[in-house]
């Protein structure tokens, strides 16, 4: 079935190994998935390395996400107009692809797994980093009426916003200004506040009625943001935990041609994370 690896840096805690491997046992699949730690020095060379000795289609996590982009010679829309790839995936003829399913991973853990409709939704994104740009047109197709982005330094909200180029729909606000402006419907934190430890100190006023608040992380990383949600009474709070099983499994069907069923795995994962 061929080699597969999830690069990344930190990696060792990584849960795509065992993600991969249900989905492999749902068809009988035996395959090889493994963590490579590559500091952003050695990840092309070692992406590189990895393919010329087998390897068939690896997931990038952080902070690769980027240059696994770069390195490739194809790129999927999606990863276009993200700038960035979690998955890498080998073409018959030896060079590289390059994919971005996190958008559209968090967008299928929401509207099908937690059955939010977002269509008519007021947006609000927090932060413009690379994840932020992974979601960010998805939300626009998946039927929000308008997309607010606010980041800590506005260059990287405004660029995201130019990148969109729908000012009627998508459009930013200052993060010193969030205590003034609306609510809204769906609210998305895109920053690694929470991974890097920090508290983001928002305001409750953001939380419209009935608000779903979702943050693109889970375990420790989301749990100030789900937090505020829930004080905030947001009708619903979501990790990320969803759209990791959801990116993983579009990666397995990109490299296998075949859809996993995500709710097993997803539901055993819950139980570890809460
Ligand atoms: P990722 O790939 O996780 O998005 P990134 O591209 O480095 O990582 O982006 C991190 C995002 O989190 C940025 O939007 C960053 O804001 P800045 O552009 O102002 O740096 C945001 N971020 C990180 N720590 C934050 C904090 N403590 N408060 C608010 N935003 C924060």
């Amino acid at each position: 079935a061929g080699q597969f690896a999830v690069f990344g840096h930190p990696i060792a805690h990584s849960l795509s190994p065992q993600i991969h491997q249900v989905f492999g046992k749902q068809f009988g699949i035996a395959l090889e998935y493994r963590t490579i730690d590559a500091s952003p020095a050695e990840f092309e060379a070692s992406v590189r390395r990895f393919f010329a000795e087998g390897g068939v289609g690896a997931n990038v996590t952080l902070p690769h996400k980027t240059a696994a982009f770069a390195l490739a010679d194809q790129r999927s829309e999606a990863a276009m107009r993200a700038g960035s790839a979690n998955v890498l995936t080998r073409l018959p003829d030896g060079r590289l692809a390059a994919h971005n399913t996190d958008g559209a991973g968090m967008v299928r853990d929401l509207t099908e797994r937690h059955q939010v409709d977002l269509r008519g939704h007021d947006a609000l994104l927090l932060g413009a980093g690379g994840a932020a740009h992974g979601v960010a047109w998805n939300l626009l197709d998946a039927g929000v009426n308008t997309l607010t982005i606010v980041n800590r330094s506005p260059e990287a909200a405004d660029a995201l916003a130019d990148a969109i180029g729908e000012p009627a729909r998508a459009h930013t606000r200052y993060w010193e200004d969030l205590a003034n402006i609306d609510s809204y419907d769906l609210i998305v934190n895109a920053t690694s506040a929470g991974v890097l430890g920090a508290s983001l100190d928002l305001p409750f006023s953001l939380i419209g009625n009935r608000a779903t608040c979702y943050d693109l992380s889970y375990g420790k990383a989301a749990t100030g943001f789900l937090a505020w949600a829930r004080a905030g009474n947001a009708r619903y709070a979501f990790d990320g935990l969803g759209m990791l099983v959801e990116t993983a499994a579009d990666a397995f069907e990109l490299w296998h041609g075949r859809r996993p069923d995500t709710d097993p795995v997803y539901l055993a994962l819950r139980q570890q994370y809460g």
